[in-house]
C-alpha cells in the first residue's frame, strides 16, 4: 500500500449520511489537538494495543531517517485507552492530511467512562504500509526515538507528551511508560512518577 493514504481515505465511505462522528485518538491526537471538535471525553477500545511500530516520514522523522510513532496492533483481550472527539465529518479533510503517512481510517467501537458505547473511527497504520517499521524492544525503540527528528519536532517530544497525556487521563500503558523510562535515562531527564 502506498505510504500516502489521503486518496485511499477519501474513497472510504465510513460515515453513511452522518454529519458528526466519534474519532478515537490514541497517539498525538490526544495531546496535539489542532482540529475543531464538538466534545471530547476519555474512551477505550478493546482488542487493540498501542505500539511504537509505525515509521514517521513526515512529522517526527524523514523518509531517509524515519521516526517511530504509534499504531494499533490487534491483541485479543487488550484494552487501549485514549481520548474520543466528536467531530463534524468535514474535519476529516484536515485529519487525513495530518495522518497521511500510512494511516487508514477504520471503524471502531469505543467505550466511555460511564459504560456507554459508540461506533466511530480511528486512524490505523497496518503492517502492509510502506512506512511500517514493526516490532523492536522498548530499549531499541527508545534509542531510535532519541536519534530521530522531523518537521513537527523531536521524536522524543512525541513520546514524552503522549506519556504525560496518558498519565493525566489515568491510563496505564506499560509499553509507552517503559520507553519513556529509557528515554529519560538517555536524555538524562528526571523520570516522571508513575500513575
Ligand atoms: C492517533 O493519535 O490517534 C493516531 C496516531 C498519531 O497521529 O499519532
Amino acid at each position: 500500500m502506498s505510504v500516502n493514504t489521503i486518496e485511499a481515505n477519501r474513497n472510504r465511505n465510513l460515515f453513511g449520511d452522518h454529519d458528526e462522528v466519534w474519532l478515537f485518538g490514541y497517539g498525538s491526537l490526544i495531546y496535539l489537538v489542532d482540529f475543531p471538535y464538538l466534545e471530547a471525553k476519555p474512551a477505550t477500545i478493546r482488542g487493540w494495543s498501542r505500539r511504537f511500530w509505525q515509521g514517521s516520514h513526515d512529522h517526527r522523522g524523514t523518509p531517509e531517517n524515519p521516526g517511530r510513532v504509534v499504531t494499533l496492533i490487534e491483541e485479543p483481550g487488550a484494552i487501549c485507552g485514549g481520548l474520543a472527539f466528536r467531530v463534524e465529518v468535514a474535519v476529516f479533510e484536515q485529519l487525513d492530511e495530518r495522518e497521511k503517512n500510512g494511516y487508514l481510517r477504520v471503524a471502531t467501537e469505543m467505550t466511555f467512562d460511564d459504560g456507554s458505547t459508540a461506533t466511530g473511527v480511528t486512524y490505523l497504520a497496518t503492517a502492509d504500509n510502506e512506512a511500517y517499521l514493526g516490532e523492536a524492544s522498548e530499549l531499541e525503540i527508545a534509542q531510535h526515538i532519541c536519534r530521530s527528528t522531523g518537521p513537527s519536532g523531536d521524536n522524543s517530544d512525541y513520546l514524552l507528551d503522549l506519556a504525560k497525556a496518558l498519565r493525566e487521563l489515568g491510563q496505564q500503558d506499560d509499553h509507552v511508560f517503559e520507553i519513556e523510562t529509557h528515554i529519560c535515562k538517555i536524555l538524562d531527564d528526571p523520570a516522571p512518577s508513575a500513575v
